[in-house]
Formats: structure tokens, sequence, C-alpha cells
């Protein structure tokens, strides 16, 4: 029979997501609580003023979404004192990340981002059947080496992608680090810049990476309303870059890609700063609470400006994962990254912490 896959797709593994709750509870037919510790969601749920929105949304499923959320990407603009068109609206940053490829990427192109960075930007260069040049990490192989990177950008390098902070480590580069790079990045270049957890951070020396973008730089700034804002089941985020870039991504993506809800949603997410600010205090509470508790355990944890720690062991992360998992504790197994031995907890409510600290604790004592 004809293989009827494009080439590049005939040995794609495809992005392991966290386990759902309901999986995990049927596999160990586990009655009790269950701490969803594996995709750095939020742990205090959505804000209150999206979920409004949302069920006044209800009303007009039946219609289909404004296929250009005209009000949303208005919206982004605003923030930023861009124009509409500069402005893309996608199904969590996931989907635009992917529509860079599709839109821009060759099997005659490479990208470069770190090594040990989140999945989607070599899949997304995979899948068209691009190369995905990766830079070693430095400071103990938990952060971006921003040198290492500009020197693996050659003539067929067509984009770089940078989470910051990043994801899965948590680490994250400064301000200096960062102009410092883009002065070596050239001009024809685009720059995915992913800040997903920025909302985490509030640091005054992270980047500003709008600030290249008002140069004249080929830089996509994107974020995503799945961490902090609690959108993360209705997929939104958005992408603010150059013009050719948004119409790029707007050639390739399908009719209505974000949904009525998820418009209506986010709208309403981005007004919302007193949830925010209370999911912030949550999260560095939780945070601390988290580290001073692995403190106490053979482990290591780079530091994390996230919602999120990178916890290695002398273990091996599958082993943990799964005995977690029994003991109704979902985490994130690293071996995909490279670290057999590391698995990484999101901050949840303090109970869950507490249950995935005694359990750990346990594991790593038998
Ligand atoms: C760095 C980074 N970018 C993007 C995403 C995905 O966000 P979204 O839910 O908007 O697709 C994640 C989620 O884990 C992430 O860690």
């Amino acid at each position: 029979m004809r293989n009827l896959l494009r080439d590049p797709l005939l040995n794609f593994k495809p992005y392991v997501a966290g386990k759902p709750i309901e999986e995990v509870r049927r596999q160990y037919n586990l009655t009790g609580r269950i701490a969803k510790l594996a995709s750095n969601e939020n742990p205090l749920g959505t804000s209150p003023l999206a979920l409004k929105a949302m069920h006044e949304e209800l009303e007009t499923v039946s219609l289909y979404p404004d296929d250009h959320a005209w009000a949303y990407r208005n919206k982004v603009a605003k923030m930023y004192g861009v124009t509409m068109d500069n402005v893309f609206a996608g199904g969590g940053s996931v989907e635009i990340l992917e529509l860079v490829g599709l839109a821009f990427l060759t099997p005659n192109d490479n990208v470069v981002t770190s090594d040990r960075t989140f999945a989607a930007y070599h899949l997304a260069a995979a899948k068209m059947g691009a190369k995905c040049k990766l830079a070693e990490m430095t400071d103990g192989g938990y952060r971006y080496d921003l040198k290492a990177l500009a020197a693996q950008i050659d003539s067929q390098t067509k984009v770089v992608f940078l989470a910051n902070p990043t994801n899965p480590t948590g680490t994250w580069f400064t301000r200096d680090e960062f102009d410092e790079l883009m002065a070596k990045i050239p001009q024809d270049v685009l720059v995915v810049y992913d800040s997903a957890y920025e909302e985490y951070c509030t640091a005054s020396d992270m980047p500003d990476p709008m600030s290249h973008f008002r140069k004249g730089r080929r830089l996509l700034y994107l974020r995503t309303l799945s961490k902090v804002y609690g959108l993360a089941g209705v997929r939104i985020g958005y992408g603010v870059g150059p013009t050719d870039i948004i119409h790029g991504l707007m050639t390739c993506r399908f009719s209505f890609n974000t949904s009525r809800i998820a418009q209506a949603g986010a709208i309403a997410a981005l007004d919302d700063e007193e949830f925010v600010a209370r999911s912030r205090e949550h999260n560095a509470k939780e945070l601390d609470f988290l580290r001073a508790g692995l403190a106490k355990l053979p482990v290591t944890v780079p530091p994390s400006r996230t919602n999120f720690l990178l916890v290695d062991t002398a273990k091996k992360a599958d082993w943990l994962f799964a005995e977690l998992q029994k003991r109704g504790v979902i985490v994130r197994p690293m071996g995909g990254y490279g670290m057999p031995q590391a698995i990484r907890v999101s901050t949840g409510l303090r109970e869950d912490n507490e249950a995935f600290l005694h359990h750990l604790g346990e594991l790593l004592r038998s």
C-alpha cells in the first residue's frame, strides 16, 4: 500500500500531554482527591470575569464566531499600542507555533532554539521537515545559553524560538542577555519570543521584547491565556508581530480558529487584574512552600520564575511518575526532555502541594 504521509511525518513522535484527572482516576481506580500538578494550570481556577462572560456567550453558540476575532484582537492591539493587523488570535500559543512552521518553514530551512526547552518548537519544525538546531543549556544544564544559541544561527536559519521564562526548567534570561542576542541575529530572521509565564515574573531585569518589535525587528511576541487566566480548556492565546508575519499566520490558519466562548472569555480575562494579582500571590507563596519542602529532600531544583519547579532526583522519573500517580498525584516526567531523572511539578493548592511533598519524600527514601 502506498504511504500517504508526507516524508517529515514518517518518523514523527507527537507531543505527549499531561494526563487528565479522569484518566488517572480510571487507570488506578482512585476515589479520593487527585492533585493535578502536571500542566502548569492555575489551581485557583478561572478568572471570574471570564467565567461570567463565557456563560453569557453560551446563548449565542448556534452562530459561528467572529472569524477575524475583531473585538479580541483590537483589545490586544490597544494594550500594546499597535494595530489589529499586528495581532493574531490563536487557539492557544501552540496553534500559533504550529502556524509559524506551516507558514514559513521548508526542508531547506532550519530553526534554532535551546536544548531542554518547550517541545512545541522542534515539533513545529519537524512537521515541516525543517532542521532544528539546539544550543546546549548552561548553569548545570538548566538555563538558556544565549551565546551558544547565537552561534547556531547560519544562513539557513529562518526562525529562533525562545521561551522566557522557559519550560520545563523554569529559568530565565535577562534583558541585557536578550539585547545582546538580538544584536547578533540577522534582521530577516523571525524571533519567536514565547512569554507564557510572564504574569508570574515581575522582576525588573526581564527583557522588553516589544521594544525590539517597535524598532522594526521581526519579533513575534506570544502570550497565552492558559496559565494565569485559567483558560487552558478553551484554547486561546495571541501573538503580536510585524504585519508580514501576522499575514503569513492568517493565510495558514483554518477559518473560525478561535471559538466564541474563547474570544469572550479572553476579552474579559484581560481586564481581571484582581484575579491575576491573587493568582500571582498564591503562586509566590506556594512556590516558596514547595521549594522549602524540596530543600529537605535529596533533589536539585533550579531557580524558577514560573508556576512550576523542575525537580532533578537520583531515581528514574518514569518510576516516580507512575508511583506518584498511584498515590493520586500527577506530575510530568522529563525523560522526553533528556532528563530521565527529573520531574516537573506545578504549584497547586496547599493540600495538593503537601500531598506531593509527602509522597515524593516517601518514594525518594524507599
Ligand atoms: C513555554 C510555553 N509556551 C506555550 C505553552 C502552551 O500554551 P497554550 O496553552 O497557549 O497552547 C506552554 C504550556 O505549557 C508553555 O510552557
